[in-house]
């Protein structure tokens, strides 16, 4: 096969250190494999490159991107020293801003972020049944509440007015309930071969494989909330074997604390799937473990870019603290996603997924350092 190409971009904190061990995990992988992929590290986006050149990354930075299959990014923002008076009153253009622009810049529209509780992993919630929990966040990626627009009237005055507008388009909001759907069917077949089938109602009595849940805010937010809503009936007509559900996102919040294990697929807008994935994260073990992928499903010419959903936490950077797991299932994730290229690198994407699952199984609680846990998978790989 044509040589797959890898951006690697560790950014920020504890972004290079977990980020090490997924290369090491990538290069145990390639040479067991023989697979034929590369990658090239970047030294942006990140605090570091701003500081020396007055921006996150360079002017062509996402031309240069372009040219690679896809994006493995560490972690992005640092706050300053700890004892700074200042820290977190840095300017926007510091802060994550460049994740921002490589999901508009190569069209990401999607944001997947699974939640499955896996043995090992912290468990929050008390209940039983918490260990079946194992849903598929979809966020909305390119529009709604993060087009940007908007404005200060009156800045730094007593009348000021800020202004922050949402835009929804029908196409954007077909293509993602679509995926969504096909989400859920795919899912359902998996579960299917491995034998482990889930059951949901649908409104009218039936029983399906799979669901998708869609969230808005349709009873205050109503005109996309309503767009959203038809979109969803009118998409799941072509999808009978797909549960449909409705939540309002402030019931979501409640009922994915109440009983997570009944989602499965879940669609949301881009802020509201924001906040729900930090939620969701939560209860699938936290962010030590919860990845989160980028993805454009329709252009292969762009990118798609992987990172775990935790940030640089510059409070335990550079001591060999963090735990890569989350790094370590991106990269699995991306590995698959290649795949669609490249057989050869869906098998090692599971192969990936299969080892850093049995460790944290094995290691439940255990306090081990970033190496130790990165080494302790690459031994995996190679057993
Ligand atoms: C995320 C983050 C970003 C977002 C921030 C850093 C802009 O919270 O990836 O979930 O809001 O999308
Ligand atoms: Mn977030």
């Amino acid at each position: 096969a044509e040589t797959t190409r890898i951006a690697i971009t560790p950014g920020d904190g504890i972004g290079p250190e977990v980020v090490g061990e997924a290369v090491r995990c990538l290069e145990t992988l390639r040479a067991k494999h023989g697979l034929a992929m590369e990658w090239t590290r970047f030294p942006w986006p990140s605090h570091a490159w701003h500081e020396e050149h007055g921006d996150s990354m360079p002017e062509d930075a996402l031309k240069q991107l372009q040219a690679y299959d896809a994006i493995l990014l560490g972690a992005l923002g640092d706050p300053g020293p700890m004892d700074d008076p200042d820290r977190y009153l840095l300017p926007d253009s510091i802060s994550l801003a460049p994740l921002l622009d490589m999901r508009k810049g190569f069209d990401q529209w999607v944001c997947e972020r699974p939640a499955r509780l896996l043995p090992g992993a912290r468990q929050y919630l008390a209940d039983e049944r918490a260990k079946d929990i194992d849903m598929l966040v979809i966020r909305e990626n390119s529009e709604g509440e993060y087009v940007s627009q908007g404005g200060r009237l009156r800045k730094g005055t007593a009348d000021e007015v800020a202004t922050q507008m949402e835009v929804f388009t029908r196409k954007a909001t077909d293509r993602i309930i679509r995926y969504g759907f096909e989400q859920a069917r795919i899912r359902a077949g998996e579960r299917v071969k491995e034998g482990r089938t889930r059951s949901f109602r649908t409104l009218d009595g039936r029983t399906c494989e799979s669901q998708v849940c869609l969230v808005t805010k349709r009873n205050a937010l109503r005109y996309w909330g309503d767009m959203y809503t038809e979109a969803f009936e009118e998409i799941g007509k072509e999808f009978p074997d797909v549960a449909t559900h409705h939540e309002l996102v402030d019931a979501a919040c409640m009922k994915f604390v109440q009983s997570p294990w009944a989602f499965d697929v879940v669609v949301a807008s881009n802020l509201q799937g924001d906040i729900l994935t930090d939620l969701a994260a939560v209860l699938s073990g936290g962010m030590g473990v919860a990845p989160s992928c980028n993805l454009n499903p329709t252009d292969p010419t762009m990118p798609s870019m992987f990172e775990p959903t935790h940030g640089s936490a510059p409070d335990i950077a550079g001591q060999g603290l963090a735990d890569p797991t989350a790094m370590l299932f991106t990269t699995a994730r991306m590995l698959e996603w290649l795949g669609r290229k490249d057989p050869t690198l869906a098998a090692a994407g599971k192969e990936l997924f299969e080892a850093v699952a049995a460790d944290l199984a094995e290691n439940a609680g255990s306090q081990r350092g970033t190496r130790e846990i990165g080494a302790a998978i690459c031994k995996r790989l190679t057993a």
